[in-house]
This record gives structure tokens, C-alpha cells and sequence, in this order.
């Protein structure tokens, strides 16, 4: 038995993406993140991911159409949305609705890879639309038609305001997350999507899979719950109080530490000047000043660096967008790594079927209900 949770258990060769804890590297198809995140789009990145290759002008202008031409959901599920409870989280909604495209999708249980490619643009165009449709529904707003111009950013942007056209700023710190975010190899949501293809189940199955692995606060979820500390702390003045009082209870601070990142996080690096910038084009660099602080201290005393989720939530909480979308977001970008692992998985598929080692009793004899003795707990 190994450290526990799989740590440095190679499970699947990949041609996707590598991540170097060591050097603090992050590579997209032999691209490294530092230059994607300066030069490219989250469009291209998407090409890059699923077809291994930068995109020629032409093939991007393929892909970007049918990303731009999706992105409507059938009424149905719409109408779905206005029954659910109004303070449903918008990541069960979209674990729910995703799963629920597949009954409307007319490739659903076509495995064949142009029929999955066709399923893969479908969802990555759909899903933003999902989280923005569930914030609109759940305050009583009109939904908003998705555009067909504009990046997968802009459009996102644009739905969830309720039909504004959103800043140059915005969109491109926006897409920046988004490139950010898309794939970070066998991540755990990554690896469940990629176990649940390897039965040769649907795509749509799949990407339900990575949705509810990447919902939990050790993963995803994390993003959220940083902007709730920032929230509570509320000032500069309240940071170091507030970190002794959760170091004291040996709680974790969110948004910190990473199971194969031993130093800088390459994303984090990014998101912490983008927190910044943002900071200063609003004129308050409190949730940038705050962030900065918490992480020097947690540094100092835990050795840990801030991971992806640290400073998208500062980033996600100046853009306006509300604080439980940023776990769905971070599955908007994701869609792509999901999917580009899904079509590789495929593409040379064995089922995924580990062991567990054993450590349970042995031998019991079955003993009649009647004559049980229930002198020890049930578990
Ligand atoms: N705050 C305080 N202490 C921490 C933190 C943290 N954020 N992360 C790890 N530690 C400590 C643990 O308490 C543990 O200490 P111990 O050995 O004294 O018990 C030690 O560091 C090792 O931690 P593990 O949880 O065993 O490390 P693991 O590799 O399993 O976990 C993980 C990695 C889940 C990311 C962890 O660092 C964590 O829980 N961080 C907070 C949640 C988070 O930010 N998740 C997002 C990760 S990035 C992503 O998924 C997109």
C-alpha cells in the first residue's frame, strides 16, 4: 500500500498535459502555461486540447463557429431549471442539467469520435450557458438568448448580466482564468471522468462524473470557500487574527497546498497579478491586499503556496460574478481538459479497475438474525 489517495501513482499515460511539481511547470500539448496565458485564447486552447495542434486561422474559425452555434439548450431543460428549488447550488444544477442534455442530444450514445467531438463542442458551448441560465432563473430574471459572436468569455459574460455588453477587461481576465483552468492532468475530477469513459460509457456520463468530482471543497469547490474566508475576515486588520484563529483549530486554509505542486503553482502566479490589476482598475485593492497577506503568512508558517483557487476567487469576486459560481466556472473551463481526456481515453481504452487491499475480517460465520448479538456499533 502506497502513501494513501494514489500520491505519485502514474495511472494513465497522457499526451495532454504535464505538470511538473517540482520546477512548477505546467505544459498543454508541449505549450507551456505562461505563454498560452499571454498569447492565446480559451478557444484556441480548446483546439489545442482536443486535437493536440495549434489551430491554422481556418481551423480555429471551424471550431470557434460551432462553439458560437451551440450554445442554445433545449427549452425543456429550461423549463426543469424554473421547477428546481431557488436555492438549489448552481453546481447541483449543473450536475443535474448536464446529465440531462444527453436525453437531448442526438449523438448521445454514438461513441464514434466525430460523434463525441460534436458532443465535446456541444457541452463546452452549453455549459456557460447553464450557469449563467441558473443565476438568471433563480432570481427571477428573464433568460437571455446566447449571442452567436463574440468569445465563449464575452458570451458568458453577456448572458449573466441579463443581456450587457461586457468590458474588454473583463473578458480577457475572464478567458485568461478560463486558459487557466482547462486541464491540469489526472486532477480528480479528470481521473473520475476518465474512469467512468473507461466502461465505455457516454460522454455526457462522463463529464456528469468529473462535474461531481470536482464539486468537493479538496478540489473545485476550494474557490468558493476562499471568498467566504475573505468575506469573513472583511478587512486588512482582521487577516492574521482570524489565521491564528483556524491555525489553532487545525482547519485548512483554503485555496493552499497542492498534492503534486511543491512550490509556486504556474496558474497562481497569473491570477495574483490579474488580482491585482483589477484591484487598482477599481480603485480598492483590499481583496488583493488581503489574499497577499494571507498568503505570506501561510507561507511563513505552513510552507504552503497558494494553488489555482487561491487568487481566482479575489479575481472571480471584482468581476461581479456571484461568489457559488466559481466552482461552476471553474467546470465551464474544464469542460475542455474533461473532454480532450475522455476522447483520449477512448481512443485507446482498457477499463479502469484497480484493487483495494484488504483489511476487513475473515471467516465470520453467518449467524441467524435472531441470535445476533448487537453488542458492537453497526458500520
Ligand atoms: N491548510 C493547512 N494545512 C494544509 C493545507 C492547507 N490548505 N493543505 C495541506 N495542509 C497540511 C495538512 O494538514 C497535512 O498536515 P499534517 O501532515 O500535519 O497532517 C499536510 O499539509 C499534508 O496535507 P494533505 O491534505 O495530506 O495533502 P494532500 O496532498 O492530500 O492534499 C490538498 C492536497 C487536498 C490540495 C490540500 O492541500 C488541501 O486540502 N488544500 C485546501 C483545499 C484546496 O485548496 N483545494 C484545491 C486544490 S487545487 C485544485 O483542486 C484545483
Amino acid at each position: 500500500m502506497g502513501k494513501g489517495g494514489l500520491e505519485d501513482v502514474v495511472a494513465a499515460e497522457s499526451a495532454i498535459c504535464a505538470v511538473d511539481g517540482t520546477e512548477g511547470r505546467l505544459i498543454y500539448h508541449g505549450y507551456d502555461i505562461h505563454d498560452l496565458a499571454e498569447h492565446s485564447t480559451f478557444e484556441e486552447v480548446i483546439h489545442l486540447l482536443w486535437y493536440g495542434h495549434l489551430p491554422s486561422k481556418e481551423e480555429l474559425n471551424t471550431l470557434t463557429k460551432a462553439l458560437k452555434t451551440n450554445r442554445r439548450v433545449p427549452d425543456d431543460v429550461i423549463k426543469a431549471m424554473k421547477q428546481f428549488p431557488k436555492d438549489a447550488l448552481p453546481m447541483e444544477v449543473l450536475r443535474t442539467t448536464v446529465s440531462m442534455l444527453s436525453m437531448y442530444d442526438a449523438d448521445a450514445e454514438d461513441n464514434n469520435r466525430e460523434a463525441n467531438i460534436r458532443k465535446a463542442i456541444r457541452l463546452t458551448a452549453q455549459l456557460p450557458t447553464l450557469v449563467a441560465y441558473w443565476d438568471l432563473v433563480r432570481n427571477g430574471k428573464e433568460i437571455v438568448i446566447p449571442r452567436e459572436d463574440g468569445s465563449l468569455a464575452a458570451n458568458f459574460l453577456y448572458m449573466l448580466s441579463g443581456g450587457k455588453e461586457p468590458d474588454e477587461v473583463s473578458v480577457k481576465s475572464l478567458d485568461i482564468a478560463l486558459i487557466l483552468h482547462a486541464d491540469h492532468e489526472l486532477n480528480a475530477s479528470t481521473f473520475a471522468a476518465r474512469v467512468a469513459a473507461a466502461t465505455l460509457t457516454d460522454m455526457h456520463s462522463a463529464i456528469t462524473a468529473g462535474i461531481c468530482a470536482l464539486k468537493g471543497p479538496l478540489h473545485g469547490g476550494a474557490n468558493q470557500e476562499v471568498i467566504k474566508m475573505l468575506i469573513a475576515m472583511g478587512s486588512l486588520a482582521n487577516v492574521e487574527s482570524h489565521l491564528d484563529k483556524m491555525f489553532e483549530k487545525h482547519e485548512k486554509v483554503m485555496g493552499f497546498g497542492h498534492r503534486v505542486y511543491k512550490t509556486e503553482d504556474p496558474r497562481a502566479s497569473h491570477l495574483r497579478k490579474m488580482s491585482e490589476e483589477l484591484g487598482k482598475r477599481a480603485g480598492d485593492t483590499k481583496w488583493f491586499d488581503m489574499s497577499y497577506k494571507i498568503e505570506q503568512i501561510v507561507k511563513a508558517d505552513k510552507g504552503l503556496n497558494p494553488n489555482v483557487d487561491f487568487y481566482s476567487a479575489s479575481v472571480y469576486y471584482m468581476l461581479g460574478i456571484p461568489n457559488d459560481l466559481y466552482t461552476p466556472i471553474f467546470a465551464v473551463s474544464r469542460m475542455s481538459g474533461w473532454a480532450a481526456h475522455v476522447l483520449e481515453q477512448y481512443a485507446n481504452n482498457r477499463l479502469i479497475r484497480p484493487r483495494a487491499e484488504y483489511i476487513g475480517e475473515m471467516d465470520l460465520k453467518y449467524v441467524d438474525i435472531d441470535k445476533r448479538s448487537f453488542s458492537h456499533s453497526a458500520t
